[in-house]
């Protein structure tokens, strides 16, 4: 009973254009299969050749010690400064290259080169400095989509101060619990900022959120809402202030290679969230790779991740990797669709920009939103685009390539994990003829194999547990403070390897389709249902715009299906059209696979990073009230009205 069914087939597949491959940095798969080869079968020696790209101010005496597995250490012994990596190297070269381009909700916009941005995170390590904060100290920030956001990070590497943002739209406790968690001195945070057309007071949550935790003495403020704020004399400062009097020029901290670089909590299924954390060396080798070959980065690129550096997308694909390619990264303050269905596609349009990273939630509102918005702009400046954070159906891939693409921008489905720092399955864009809905190919060092739950290999199509064979540089090296759930939730389930908790296969081709969280998968009457395919099954019926698929307990079958289904604006959602859904399913994948029940519903839970949060689904369909996390969660009113519904 260890496998899980795979039951949606996809036969279109698309080479990459010939235009983009003969300018691609990587334009042919000989060379892609030699250097993954030679990745997988000598890896200290490929994983060498990438380091030393990279300005050590130490060199390391190895390249890995895996010796005390699960604890990996990387580039032993060297000595690195992440901030350096993203600035300092770059002043010779690119000094007067934007390396931030930003753009505020209400249309303001800035932009630093890399010399000034270098300068304002000296100016804001020594800040920080100023006020007692060093090497080793943990400091949460909690801010808007603003430059002093990247700065923040940047100069918190500076100093070897480690980082942990917390995500600008989480509340007061949540912000309390991930503060105590980290024991961290100090929070850098805005007055406000900008959402959906108001100012979120962030001073706010962070005056509640930290009320009578003594240890953290300090807290920057970022003016940006202009919102009135309470002020706590001593500990407060605003951050104009704290900078007005400190040197532009700040030596980076020779940081060991292991040394943590930052924190960032993750949400289990159940329990308290994991401080996941992620150190110097390998973090910076691991995210300026994948970002180079797999965003084919060139020097006059204009790249933009629509992700918030809350999230490790943001912190991997808008901070790290980017700057450490001397990219001009795009950053948006805002909603996607504030004050216009099309301020996304403006901006594209405005900014001129080529590469465009997103999540398959956001495509599929734009979908629904209908093609008219992005046909209002041009958008030929795009010459590559990519995916991140769950399957997308192959629909929406569709859309993605036709509507936005224009038919000629390969697009890159990336998988990868907070734990995971970096790309870990991705098409590279002048290589591989990509397949709508699949990762498709491992990258380089990446070792993936699918078992089930004993850890036997399964054979082409077998549905099983994704996992790891071999350590890579940006991989997690802990949960702050709680070594023995570190080993439990990653090496114990699959002894030897890194499970990371999704089902996938692999096809004939050697294609990987993620299936989703083992945690979703549907069991019934003995058959393992991806709860993903499904929903891909739903969706791909004209009238849906979203679904989501849990089991419930059912006497006979074990399990069934009940989806919650979100119609187009114009369609009646009545028991014809409920049985005309249920045959479409039927139809695409078996009888087997027909929901047993059909919930219509104006919006579904989502956490704010846009994942739909199953488990609470799952307790509203068995009809048990949900017990757990809910910090994550985007609305609550929608979790309300699902609720009613039983009523
Ligand atoms: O289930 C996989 C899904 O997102 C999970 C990781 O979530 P998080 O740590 O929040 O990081 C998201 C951004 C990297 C994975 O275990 N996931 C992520 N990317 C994909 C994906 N599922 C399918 N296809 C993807 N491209």
């Amino acid at each position: 009973m260890s496998q899980i069914d795979n039951v949606l087939h996809e036969d279109r597949r698309f080479a990459p254009p010939e235009e983009f491959r003969e300018r691609a940095v990587l334009g042919d798969e000989e060379t892609y299969r030699r250097m993954y080869r030679e990745s997988i079968e000598s890896p200290e020696t490929f994983w060498d050749g990438v380091a030393r790209e990279l300005p050590w101010s130490e060199p390391y005496s190895r390249v890995l010690d895996w010796s005390q597995a699960p604890r990996a250490r990387w580039f032993v012994d060297g000595r690195i400064n992440a901030s350096a990596v993203c600035l300092d190297r770059h002043l010779p070269e690119r000094a007067e290259k934007p390396a931030i381009v930003w753009e505020g909700e209400p249309g303001d916009t800035r932009t630093l080169t890399y010399a000034e941005l270098q300068r304002e995170v000296c100016r804001a390590a020594n800040g920080l400095k100023s006020r007692g904060i060093s090497r080793g100290d943990r400091v949460a920030i909690y801010m808007p989509m603003i430059p002093e956001l990247a700065v923040a990070l940047l100069a918190c590497a500076r100093i070897g101060a480690v980082h942990s943002v917390i995500f600008g739209g989480f509340s007061a406790q949540a912000l309390r619990d991930r503060i105590e968690d980290g024991s961290c001195c100090a929070v850098i945070t805005a007055d406000g900022g900008w959402r959906r057309g108001s100012v979120l007071p962030l001073k706010r949550e962070v005056d509640a959120g930290i009320e009578g935790l003594d240890f953290v003495h300090t807290v920057v403020v970022v003016r940006r809402g202009e919102n009135e704020v309470a002020w706590t004399e001593g500990r407060d400062c605003w951050y104009h202030e704290l900078l007005a009097g400190v040197a532009n020029e700040c030596e980076p901290e020779a940081m060991d290679s292991e040394d943590p670089l930052f924190l960032l909590y993750t949400s289990g299924s159940t329990g308290k969230p994991k401080g996941i954390v992620h150190t110097t060396g390998g973090y910076l080798v691991g995210t300026s790779l994948t970002t180079k070959y797999v965003f084919d980065l060139r020097e006059d690129d204009v790249y933009w991740c629509t992700a918030d550096i809350g999230w490790i997308t943001g912190h991997s694909y808008i901070v790290y990797g980017p700057l450490a390619n001397g990219a001009t990264v795009v950053m948006y303050e805002g909603a996607p669709t504030t004050p216009h269905a099309g301020r996304f596609w403006e901006l594209v349009e405005k900014h001129r920009v080529t590469i465009f990273y997103t999540a398959p939630t956001a495509i599929r509102t734009f979908m629904r939103l209908g093609a008219e918005h992005p046909e209002r702009f041009d958008l030929s400046s795009l010459r590559l685009l990519g995916t991140v954070g769950e399957s997308i159906n192959p629909e929406a891939w569709m859309w993605y390539r036709d509507t936005i693409g224009g038919g000629r921008c390969p697009i890159v489905d990336t998988w990868w994990q907070t734990e995971t720092g970096a790309i870990m399955l991705t098409p590279l864009p002048g290589v591989t003829e990509t397949k709508p809905g699949s990762a498709t190919w491992p990258f380089f060092g990446v070792d993936p194999v699918i078992v089930d739950e004993q850890g036997n290999e399964l054979g082409a199509n077998e549905g099983g547990l994704l996992a790891l064979r071999k350590p890579w540089p940006s991989m997690l090296r802990g949960i702050w403070g709680d070594e023995e759930r570190f080993r439990e939730t990653y090496w114990s389930q699959l002894p030897g390897l890194y499970f990371a908790g999704d089902g996938a296969r692999r096809d004939e081709e050697g294609y990987f389709w993620i299936l989703g969280r083992v945690d979703d998968v549907i069991n019934i009457s003995g058959h393992r249902l991806s709860t993903m395919e499904v929903e891909s099954a739903l969706v791909s019926h004209p009238a849906v715009c979203e679904a989501a698929v849990v089991g419930r307990p059912d006497e006979v079958t074990g399990q069934s299906i009940c989806a919650f289904v979100t119609v187009a604006a114009d369609v009646e959602a009545d028991a014809a059209f409920g049985a005309a859904l249920r045959e479409h399913v039927a139809s695409e994948i078996g009888k087997l696979a027909r929901p047993a029940e059909l919930r219509f519903t104006d919006a579904l839970p989502k956490t704010r990073s846009g994942k739909i949060m199953r488990r609470l689904l799952r307790d509203i369909a068995a009809g048990i009230e949900s017990v757990g996390d809910m910090s994550t969660i985007e609305d609550y009113s929608v979790l309300a009205k699902l609720r009613d519904y039983d009523d």
